[in-house]
This record gives C-alpha cells, structure tokens and sequence, in this order.
C-alpha cells in the first residue's frame, strides 16, 4: 500500500529552524524523506543544527541546506529559495515557521516601531516567501505550504496583543492564499498554545506545572507535536485539504484558557 505521508524526494525549506518548533519540523520531514533547506539569523547555530539534523536522522549532509539570513530581507528569501532549487533540484514543501514577539503589554502604550517589526516577519516575510516559492517552483509544479500562526490568532491574549494581531493576520492570509493557489498548491496553518522552546518560556518557566493544570492533555506542548501536525499537511495524506488552521494546543481553547 502506498505510504501517502512519506516525503521522499520532496524538497522542504523551513524558516527559523535553528531551534525550536522549525528545528523540530525540519527533523520530522527530514524523517519522512524529505530533502530540507533551514533558515535563521545566526549563521553557526544554524550551521551547528544543519550538522545535528542530519546526523540524528542518519541521513547524508547534503540532505539538510543551511542559508543563514532574516525572514524580514528580500534578498535573502530570494537566496534562500533559489539555494534550495539548485541543491535539491525542486521546492515542494514551504513552511513559514520564522516569527517574532518584542512587544509585551497594553496596545495603547505599544512602541509601533516594534509593532511594524512584528508584522514585517510574522505576515509580510511569509507573504514574501510565498511569492518566491511560487514563482521559483510551486506555480509550475504545484506542492503544499504550512504557515506557523498561534493560538494567539484566534483569541485575545491580553498582553501580547500585536503577535495576536500578526498571527491572526497570517491565518486570514493563510485562507486568502488556499483561495487562490488551488488546485496545484496546497496552503494551511497550525495555531500552537505553549510549546516549550526558548522563545515562550517566559510563559511557563516560572510555574510549568501550574500553567499546564490549566490544558485538559494536563502538559505543555513540545516541538515534535506542531511538527507532526506539519508533515500531515504537507504530505499526500492531507490532500484534500486547504485553507484550514489546526489548533495544536493539548486543549486550550475548549477550557478557555488564553494561552
Ligand atoms: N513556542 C510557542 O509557545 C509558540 C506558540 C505558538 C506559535 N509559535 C510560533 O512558532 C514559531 C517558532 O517559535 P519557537 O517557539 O520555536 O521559537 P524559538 O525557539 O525562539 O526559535 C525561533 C527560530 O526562528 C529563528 N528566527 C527568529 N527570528 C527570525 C528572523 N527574523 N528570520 C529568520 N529566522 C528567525 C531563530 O534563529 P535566530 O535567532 O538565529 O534567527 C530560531 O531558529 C514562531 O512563528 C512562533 O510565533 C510558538
């Protein structure tokens, strides 16, 4: 019978995969077959985790593409997108994961320098890797994108209210784009509640235990739940969808809680 969530011979390129859920969802479509091109800013911790993913896979360096550079630059979605056709020879899978949050409290005091920032990566640079993506591979031979929103998209989250902003924006393009990409390309989103990485341990690491009494799965998300999540919907398994955001969130809209 034939495997329809194997990625063997696609080729994959995830946004701010140095660590954390893109690193988690680079090792899970690395596992499924996929060849993989990761991004971020810091050059050798991206080439550190080059190293790292394709070792723990078991699988040939050249499998995993680094390109070190800002989601937010042009040029480099350009770079990082032509890399990946000449190294692997297509670009079937996008998965815009990279994503920033430097503002913190009420709106009506919020610096709008960091507010532009914010929505610069979390919606114009995923636009802008769509773009590239499409004209560069996906237009001509059609493949599957998977944006990274949050939980934060789809309800007020009360302190961090220009990322929710943002990632509700990004799951509006999400639809937008899953309108008109079809029938070639594929496009979705995942909405995580807390998953335990560098970027959110503000939320939990006080109290881990007592922020993850409040989720009915009574504990914290990791990256490797987001990242199965993600190579469901990039594979064939979930061809018949489109346009649709999976909370990933161990239950935390449905007990109402914020985050
Ligand atoms: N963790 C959570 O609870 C949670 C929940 C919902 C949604 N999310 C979303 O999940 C995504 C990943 O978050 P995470 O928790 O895995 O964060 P993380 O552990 O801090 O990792 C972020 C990754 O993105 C890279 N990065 C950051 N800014 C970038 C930029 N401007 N251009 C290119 N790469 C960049 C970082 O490397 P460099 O620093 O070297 O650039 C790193 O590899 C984000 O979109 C976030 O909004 C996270």
């Amino acid at each position: 019978m034939t495997d329809l969530t194997s990625l063997s011979g696609r080729a994959a390129l995830v946004t701010g995969a140095s660590r954390g859920i893109g690193y988690g969802i680079a090792a899970c479509l690395l596992g499924r077959g996929a060849s993989v091109t990761i991004t971020g800013r810091k050059e050798p911790e991206l080439a550190a985790a080059a190293e790292a993913l394709a070792a723990d896979a078991g699988v040939d360096a050249g499998r995993v593409l680094a390109v070190p550079g800002n989601a937010g630059d042009a040029d480099h979605r350009a770079d990082a997108v032509e890399q990946t056709v000449a190294r692997f020879g297509s670009l079937d899978v996008l998965v815009n994961n990279a994503g920033i949050n430097p503002q913190y409290g009420p709106l009506v005091d919020a610096d709008l320098g960091a507010v532009s920032k914010i929505f610069e990566v979390n919606v114009v640079a995923a636009l802008g890797f769509v773009q590239q993506a499409h004209r560069a591979w996906l237009g001509a031979h059609g493949g599957s994108i998977v944006n990274v929103a949050s939980v934060g998209g789809l309800r007020p989250t009360g302190v961090i209210g220009a990322y929710g902003a943002s990632k509700a924006a990004l799951i509006k393009l999400t639809e937008e784009l899953a309108g008109q990409l079809g029938p070639g390309v594929r496009v979705n989103a995942v909405a995580p509640a807390v998953v335990k990485t560098r970027f959110a341990e503000a939320l939990y690491a006080h109290d881990e235990d007592g922020v993850a009494a409040g989720y009915p799965l009574k504990r914290l998300g990791v990256p490797q739940d987001v990242a199965e999540a993600v190579a469901f919907l990039v594979s064939d398994a979930a061809s018949w969808i489109t346009g649709e955001t999976l909370r990933i969130d161990g239950g935390s809209l449905v007990a109402g809680r914020h985050g």
